[in-house]
């Protein structure tokens, strides 16, 4: 069966959030292609991650000193309650980002990088080995397609002055690149100049962001019917592994 992740990381749950509606567009657009048995929703907002603590330290170092050790492994290596209720939270999370064929990750600026509870998630789901191919050392999310869609208030792209102070997609590129997912699996929509609408001093560019919105929201429904027929594709081809 074809699976998709849709995560929110955007504290705001008013309904003004740009990210929400355009993950949401997302997942409508690729439900509609794959149906909704393989689609799980989590929100970071009204479910954050815990951040780490020392068990799940003192744990991953210890899986770091045996080496390259397949999840359903570590349990062997807890010692004490604090330490096995960091993997009980930290397991489901990795589990699920494992199971999913596609991911699309909801990821507003927030002060030049992406807010602390995607950060959170990041830091859990990073469990030492924890995207390890057992079978043969390459990662387990190098099929993984990932999904960035941002919004950020002001401009950071080409011609903004403003591009080396962009910390958000930089990093995911960098954070999800590092862990095996290739570059042809990975896209960024953005959606910029969000707060113009509201802020006086930045009216002069609401032509600008409705441009960057409207952009935005064509290039998250092109990707999810593109994303959605090929994850199709790919579960009804004969002897194809669900991905
Ligand atoms: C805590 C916080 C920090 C922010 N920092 C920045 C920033 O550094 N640069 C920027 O361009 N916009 C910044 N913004 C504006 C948001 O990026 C913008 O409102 C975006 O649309 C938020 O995502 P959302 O619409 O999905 O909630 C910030 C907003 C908040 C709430």
């Amino acid at each position: 069966m074809a699976s998709l992740l849709h995560l929110d990381s955007a504290a705001n749950r008013s309904g003004e959030s740009v990210s929400r509606e355009l993950t949401s567009l997302f997942a409508r657009a690729w439900t509609e292609v794959n149906g909704p048995a393989g689609y799980r929703y989590r929100d970071l907002a009204a479910d954050p991650v815990p951040p780490l603590d020392t068990a799940y330290c003192t744990l991953g170092r210890r899986v770091e000193r045996v080496g390259l050790l397949p999840r359903e492994r570590v349990p062997e290596l807890v010692t004490g309650a604090a330490e096995a209720r960091a993997w009980a939270v930290t397991r489901p999370l990795i589990d699920e980002l494992l199971a999913a064929g596609t991911v699309v990750i909801g990821a507003p600026m927030y002060n030049l990088s992406v807010p602390a509870l995607l950060k959170a998630w990041i830091d859990r789901i990073t469990f030492p080995g924890a995207f390890a191919d057992p079978a043969g050392g390459g990662s387990r999310l190098r099929d993984t397609k990932v999904v960035v869609v941002a919004a950020r208030g002001g401009a950071y792209g080409p011609g903004s002055g403003r591009q080396d102070q962009d910390f958000q997609t930089p990093y995911l590129r960098a954070y999800f690149g590092r862990h095996g997912v290739p570059e042809a699996n990975l896209s960024f929509v953005t959606a910029e100049l969000t707060v113009a609408g509201v802020m006086p001093h930045l009216a002069r560019f609401r032509q600008d962001a409705a441009v960057s919105l409207a952009a935005a929201r064509a290039e998250v429904a092109r990707q999810a019917s593109a994303r959605g027929r090929a994850a199709a594709s790919t579960v009804r081809a004969p002897g194809a592994v669900t991905s």
